[in-house]
């Protein structure tokens, strides 16, 4: 056989030079790139390992406990607007505090008024920064969003809020100014008396039901500028939009309020452990119902949302709306209903 390769003829053993050589060169092709991948296997490994060395690192007492200080230190304020079923989250706020060790407190500012006189902005401010021994809290009040930033102290506390349907809001506070709810039920209200329906009210141009009485959502999450309280302004509704992304850590809406228990207690269960368990169990005894409420006609709703003031409002309303079913696509649901991230 030896003998019949040598009788090759010289094109042929040309061609097989040849042929052997590219296939060399692919196999010594082949090694490298094996070469290349078990490098970067290697790499991987040597990056893994140090990831653990880090994670075990993390378990240090030094390093948990300057989390746990941190955690201890947090500040949570919850501007809640009027009649957006705020009333039920802050209860949950007020049953878990005892178990999870943090303090509730409520702001409560002069007159009801959601705008603060500025000499109570900075004692506020002072006063929520440095009391040491309220830490970690819950404040909640009805008051229009204040940029501690202002004020020179260096922690800013987290915003949470939640925002309703401004029809549907406006009516829950015509009735409940009338007819109170089931929560206070003793107590006499402001409007007390007075039998006209909101679709009486609309139809007479009454003005508890004005569209004007709808600017309410947007100057809340506005702030403490003039401008925010000007009705109508398109900047107040651009800075609303601004805070709520920007200063706000979770917004949520009234009508799916689970679910924004659920969110919170999946980002900060320092605070929010066995928040969706207390929501479910309890939804009875924390929901708080106006009492004597008619929903409004189909007349009187698009009589409603022919004013610019609706627009804003609305507009406003589903941005919000929007933006939190965002953060909702993008915290990965469980099986047993369970939120993780
Ligand atoms: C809030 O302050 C007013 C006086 O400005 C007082 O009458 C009222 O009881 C206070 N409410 C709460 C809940 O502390
Ligand atoms: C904050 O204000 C409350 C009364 O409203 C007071 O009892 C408390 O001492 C104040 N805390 C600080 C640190 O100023």
């Amino acid at each position: 056989m030896g003998l019949s390769r040598i009788t090759m003829p010289p094109k042929i053993q040309l061609l097989a030079v040849l042929a052997f050589g590219v296939a060399m060169l692919l196999i010594e092709n082949q090694i490298q790139r094996l070469d290349e991948s078990r490098a970067k296997l290697e790499r991987t490994i040597a990056r893994h390992e140090v990831a653990e060395v880090e994670l075990r690192h993390g378990d240090d007492d030094g390093k948990r406990e300057a989390v746990l200080a941190h955690e201890d230190d947090a500040v949570i304020i919850y501007n809640r607007v009027p009649k957006t079923a705020s009333t039920s989250f802050t209860n949950i706020a007020y049953d878990l505090c005892g178990k999870n060790r943090f303090h509730v407190l409520h702001i409560n500012t002069s007159k009801n008024n959601p705008v603060m006189s500025l000499q109570d902005q900075v004692r506020f401010v002072q006063n929520v920064s440095a009391w040491r021994e309220m830490k970690p809290a819950f404040y909640h009040g009805h008051v229009a969003y204040l940029d501690f930033s202002k004020y020179g102290v260096t922690r800013k506390p987290m915003y949470i809020n939640v925002v309703r349907d401004p029809i549907e809001r406006l009516v829950s506070y015509y009735y409940f100014l009338r007819f109170g709810d089931d929560y206070r039920p003793g107590l006499r209200r402001r409007k007390q008396g007075d039998k006209k329906t909101f679709d009486e009210c609309v139809s007479s141009g009454g003005s508890d039901c004005a569209p004007e009485k709808l600017w309410l959502q947007i100057p809340f999450f506005c702030g403490h500028h003039a401008e925010c309280w000007n009705v109508g302004s398109k900047w107040a509704l651009e800075q609303a939009k601004y805070n709520l992304l920007n200063e706000f850590l979770l917004v949520g809406v009234t009508e799916e309020l689970e679910d924004f228990v659920m969110i919170l207690e999946a980002a900060l269960p320092r605070f929010f452990r066995g928040a969706t368990e207390l929501y479910r169990t309890g939804k009875k005894s924390h929901l708080r119902k106006t009492t004597e409420k008619k929903p409004p006609t189909k007349e009187t709703t698009a009589k409603l949302q022919q004013s610019d003031i609706w627009k804003m409002e609305n507009d406003f309303y589903e941005f919000a709306l929007e933006q939190f079913q965002f953060v909702r696509a993008h915290a990965v649901r469980e099986k047993n209903g369970e939120l993780r991230w």
